[in-house]
């Protein structure tokens, strides 16, 4: 006869954690360390979400996430990557993320949002029809800006505006009016948006800012822009609520963002209200050098050592799909909170040398 034993698992406050315990940041709770990652769906009209994503989110918050984030919410309307994408600039939009919202809460997780501006990686087609940019002049598209007339290269060939110190203090304004609206539309977690190649990354990374002016120069210049976004968007979001930031943290470029600037710069924000950082790549450029893209958990050192120098909880992605991968990092203690992008999708992640990156290794052809 089998006999089953009941390990207890320890409880109380020295318990160590694993990928479903609770996680407590501020007065907010969530029910696992598990966050399905924000992803652009190019399915949004006027800038207002739709039944999609009332269907996308309520589902992966009723399939078990503890913390569920819709796409990058654009903060003005060039922040978009597409005019297929969702923004947060005016009013009549509120009515949509509040669908949102209210059934990722109905579902037991709490809704996130991702506030951002795309800056010189904007005015995109949609993915299916074609990775570029739109021109001005196109219907869907629109002039681009950026810290530098500088363009991203590669397929991100659009000249670049470079942006007045009013619009950048536009930008802040824009950043605190989202964040009004996003707490009034029932989120309860706030991420700005500094990677990826966005607004916020290019003004950190040398590469996208060449500016001589109190906005570019040195790191401490090149961080000015998200101090102030910081303390813009601080001002009005509820301090009980989490306040945290997506950073570019490297370029995996010699002329780029170095991860030490990055944990600098982390430690500097915290400063100025930062809960949680959410740690990613800069993408501030196409020509980037060996970035481990098929290396299960590859950013997971970087988000530790956030972690340990900074003494700041972090989340971190990239091919975590892997359960025992995730709860492993939990349970070791090198990050918080697991964000989950394409494993909550119907994408593969690239195959690579250590088995799934993100679906269940089954799903491959299995070599002898
Ligand atoms: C279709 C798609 C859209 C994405 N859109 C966003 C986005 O809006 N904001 C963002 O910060 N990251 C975005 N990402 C990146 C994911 O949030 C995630 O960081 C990345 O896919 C790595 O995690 P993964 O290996 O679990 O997929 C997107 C990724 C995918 C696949």
């Amino acid at each position: 006869m089998l006999s089953h034993t009941v390990v207890q698992q320890p409880t109380g406050p020295d318990a160590m954690p694993d990928l479903f315990s609770p996680f407590t940041l501020k007065g907010v709770t969530l029910r696992n360390r598990i966050a399905m990652s924000p992803m652009t769906m190019y399915r949004s009209v006027d800038g207002k979400m739709t039944d999609f994503h009332v269907m996308l989110m309520g589902s992966r918050a009723a399939g078990g996430f503890g913390l569920v984030f819709p796409e990058q919410i654009a903060i003005q309307p060039d922040g978009r990557t597409s005019t297929g994408c969702a923004g947060i600039w005016d009013d009549a939009q509120k009515d949509s993320l509040s669908r949102v919202s209210s059934i990722i809460k109905d579902m037991g997780a709490v809704p996130a949002i991702q506030l951002g501006h795309t800056g010189r990686r904007g005015s995109e087609k949609k993915p299916w029809h074609g990775k570029s940019q739109l021109p001005a002049s196109d219907p869907d598209g629109w002039q681009v800006r950026g810290p530098s007339p500088i363009p991203h290269g590669r397929r991100y060939t659009l000249p670049v505006q470079e942006l007045s110190i009013i619009e950048i203090k536009e930008i802040h304004h824009a950043y605190a009016s989202a964040a009004r609206r996003a707490h009034e539309c029932g989120f309860e977690w706030l991420e700005v948006h500094f990677a990826h190649g966005y607004l916020g990354a290019s003004f950190f990374s040398p590469l996208g800012n060449q500016r001589a002016d109190a906005y570019g120069g040195s790191r401490e210049k090149r961080l000015r822009f998200h101090r102030e976004a910081l303390d813009a968007v601080r001002a009005v979001w509820p301090a009980h609520l989490p306040l945290t930031m997506r950073l570019g943290s490297d370029d995996f470029n010699e002329h780029g963002i170095q991860f030490d600037d990055a944990v600098w710069a982390i430690g500097e924000l915290k400063q100025h209200g930062l809960d949680f950082a959410d740690i990613s790549l800069g993408m501030n450029t196409d020509d980037m050098k060996d970035v481990p893209f098929d290396q299960v958990g590859f950013m997971v050192d970087r988000a530790a050592r956030v972690r340990q120098v900074v003494r700041l909880p972090v989340g971190v992605s990239w091919n975590l799909g892997l359960p025992a991968v995730a709860d492993r990092i939990i349970r070791q203690e090198l990050v918080d909170v697991v964000f989950l992008g394409r494993p909550a999708l119907w994408i593969r992640s690239r195959p690579g040398p250590e088995g799934s990156l993100g679906w269940p290794a089954v799903e491959r052809p299995v070599k002898n």
